[in-house]
């Protein structure tokens, strides 16, 4: 049986998998490593802080996490078919690897940011109706 996210160990655990498979992913591995060349030395380092302090209030990531994707999204726009293939990925590996209450809090609240993420993009990319 798969026990609960009880800490960041889990988090790390998440992550790693998570861009270990986005790395080889057809919709989204060009975009990291090819046109914003993540490094990611300090790329995980900060997801694991991130979604740590999403889940528990460790007040470990204090950034500003849209940004980036604004910056990104000027050279590949990002599109429903990015944020979806994202959290298609992120939800089979959290749920491959835990199961119970925090872990479907993760899912519902990395569900709720694609979203909102999702349209303030759309909304970047469309054009003026003037
Ligand atoms: C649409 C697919 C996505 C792509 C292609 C993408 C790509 C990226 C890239 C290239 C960076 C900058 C990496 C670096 O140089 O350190 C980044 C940062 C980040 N991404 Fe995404 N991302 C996507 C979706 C998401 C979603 C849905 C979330 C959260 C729910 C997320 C959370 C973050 C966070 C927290 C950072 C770190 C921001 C910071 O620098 O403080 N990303 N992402």
């Amino acid at each position: 049986m798969k026990s609960d996210i009880q800490n960041k160990d889990d988090i790390i655990k998440i992550v790693n998998l998570f861009y270990e498979r986005v790395q080889k992913d057809e919709i989204l591995g060009h975009i990291f490593n090819e046109i914003a060349k993540v490094n990611w030395d300090t790329h995980l380092p900060k997801m694991y802080g991130f979604w740590d302090n999403l889940l528990f209030q460790t007040g470990d990531y204090k950034g500003r996490p849209f940004p980036p994707h604004v910056n990104l999204n000027q050279i590949f726009p990002l599109t429903c078919i990015q944020f979806n293939q994202w959290l298609v990925l992120w939800h089979i590996t959290i749920n491959e690897l835990f199961a119970g209450t925090k872990t479907e809090e993760l899912k519902q609240k990395s569900q709720q940011i694609k979203e909102l993420w999702n349209i303030r993009m759309d909304m970047f990319n469309a054009p003026l109706n003037t």
